[in-house]
């Protein structure tokens, strides 16, 4: 049977409000071979035609849901945005209630994908609120893939959630396992709930109670929605906040036209919008130093993710050796730089053995490039292959000895296998390619973070280690 695709992209836009048309097309017709893999059909017009004929029950609703949509987050992603929460934002909240003798706290995280986003607040709520158990926090995610839900309620992660996050915090917050994975502490874990919901349904529109939460998050992910959907889930939210209310949604997501209705309010690099419309904000106060409890360390597929973009591009010590326009791969007549953006984006988007296949043709196609075996690095690691993890560092360093991001994640990784003296020589190393860059200089994988505030997260781990 020949598929009618644009009907069906009109049924998916209906259902997930999900823009899945022209260029995306292919994803759409992946997404619905899968699903029908996974339902026993033999092929996609099973699943167009539910999709066409509305005859969608809870299981295919859970089948097509985990195959449409893209599972990318991490823990404290953008850290703009979470500096801005840290300093400002949930301080303020926290002060209002205090004085209002109203101590509630309501934030929910829509589109929470596996639960880092939402325990990210719940860490920043623990360190702002030192009498946390007089207060009564809500902590809701929700997601329309049940299956994310399943993992965000486990609060197990790998590596790869981590790849922004200083190791202290995440030794903080996290107890290490066998394999490389970190599991949340219960009392962190405990704090938020999780829930199914499909932002663009209309029962769940008006389950959502009015003026319900004073904090909501919902990034990266109206960026999929077509127009039409993000506006009418962009009315929800703005009816589903407390009148002070704000609102926090990805940078390539701000519009003057889609949030109308609100106050956008600049801070240090992130976009928020508060509900009620008050004279225009005076500009924010910045960031109190060092409070902050995200270092930025971020990965090469990060910075060259073809996502939305966090932060603005970092400088770079030196050129990534793959971007030869002229390099061709042996793999279908690819240059190595189309290998590397698939391979990076598929790292993104956490299908990690579809990544480390691409990684390798990358690797086939230009075998001395120092980026392509970190990349196959923080892949490994993030699947819990610590030894293979840690021999493709060691090769990307080999060909570049000053990779500062190989070697820290090199040093994190010998550090977890209770190799310490390599690890604190690796720490010195860095500490001694860093100390003649200028302070302000940007680290090349690090996106964003300074010569500096590496120094200083080195210093610890070093310290933390000596101690
Ligand atoms: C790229 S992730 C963003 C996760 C997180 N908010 C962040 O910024 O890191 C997008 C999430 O949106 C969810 N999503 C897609 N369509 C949705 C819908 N109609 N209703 C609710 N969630 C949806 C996906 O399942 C996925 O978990």
């Amino acid at each position: 049977m020949s598929i009618p695709w644009d009907s069906v992209s009109d049924a998916v836009e209906r259902v997930f409000g999900l823009h899945l048309r022209e260029g995306r097309l292919p994803d759409l017709k992946r997404a619905l071979k899968g699903a029908a893999a996974e339902l026993g059909h033999p092929d996609s017009s099973a699943c167009a035609q539910l999709l066409l004929c509305r005859d969608l029950d809870a299981t295919s609703t859970e089948v097509l849901a985990s195959h449409l949509t893209i599972g990318e987050t991490y823990f404290f992603r953008d850290s703009d945005a979470f500096t801005a929460l840290s300093t400002r934002i949930l301080p303020e909240l926290i002060a209002a209630r205090r004085r209002a003798g109203d101590l509630r706290l309501r934030i929910w995280s829509a589109a929470c994908c596996t639960g880092e986003e939402t325990y990210s607040v719940a860490i920043l709520l623990n360190q702002l609120l030192p009498d946390i158990a007089n207060w009564q926090v809500t902590l809701l995610g929700t997601d329309v893939n049940p299956r994310f839900l399943r993992k965000a309620s486990e609060g197990v992660y790998g590596q790869w959630s981590f790849r922004t996050v200083a190791e202290d915090v995440r030794e903080r917050y996290f107890r290490r396992l066998a394999g490389g994975r970190y599991a949340l502490l219960p009392a962190i874990r405990r704090m938020a709930t999780f829930q199914v919901m499909n932002l663009v349904d209309e029962s769940t529109q008006t389950n959502v109670h009015h003026g319900a939460f004073d904090l909501i998050l919902c990034r990266n992910v109206l960026m999929y929605f077509t127009h039409a959907q993000a506006t009418k889930v962009v009315g929800n939210l703005h009816r589903a906040l407390h009148h002070d209310g704000w609102l926090a949604v990805a940078p390539c997501e701000a519009s003057q036209s889609l949030f109308n209705r609100f106050q956008p309010v600049h801070c240090n690099g992130a976009i928020f919008y508060r509900k009620n419309r008050l004279p225009p904000q005076s500009e924010l106060r910045p960031p109190v130093a060092g409070s902050s409890s995200v270092r930025a360390v971020r990965s090469a597929a990060v910075a060259n993710s073809p996502l939305c973009k966090d932060s603005p591009a970092p400088a770079l010590q030196r050129p990534p050796a793959s971007v030869g326009p002229t390099t061709k791969s042996p793999d279908a007549g690819l240059t190595a730089q189309a290998l590397a953006a698939h391979a990076r984006e598929l790292a993104d988007q956490r299908r990690m053995s579809e990544a480390l296949t691409w990684c390798d043709r990358w690797i086939d196609a230009e075998k001395l490039d120092p980026d392509a075996h970190y990349l196959r690095g923080m892949i490994l690691a993030e699947n819990g292959d610590v030894p293979a993890a840690c021999a493709a560092f060691e090769r990307s360093l080999f060909i570049a000895p000053d990779g500062v991001m190989a070697s820290l994640a090199l040093a994190g990784l010998e550090r977890d296998r209770g190799r310490e003296g390599r690890a604190a020589r690796l720490y010195r190393n860095i500490l001694t390619m860093l100390d003649p860059l200028p302070p302000d200089a940007g680290i090349e994988h690090a996106e964003g973070v300074t010569a500096r505030q590496l120094a200083a997260l080195v210093r610890d781990l070093l310290k933390g280690k000596q101690a």
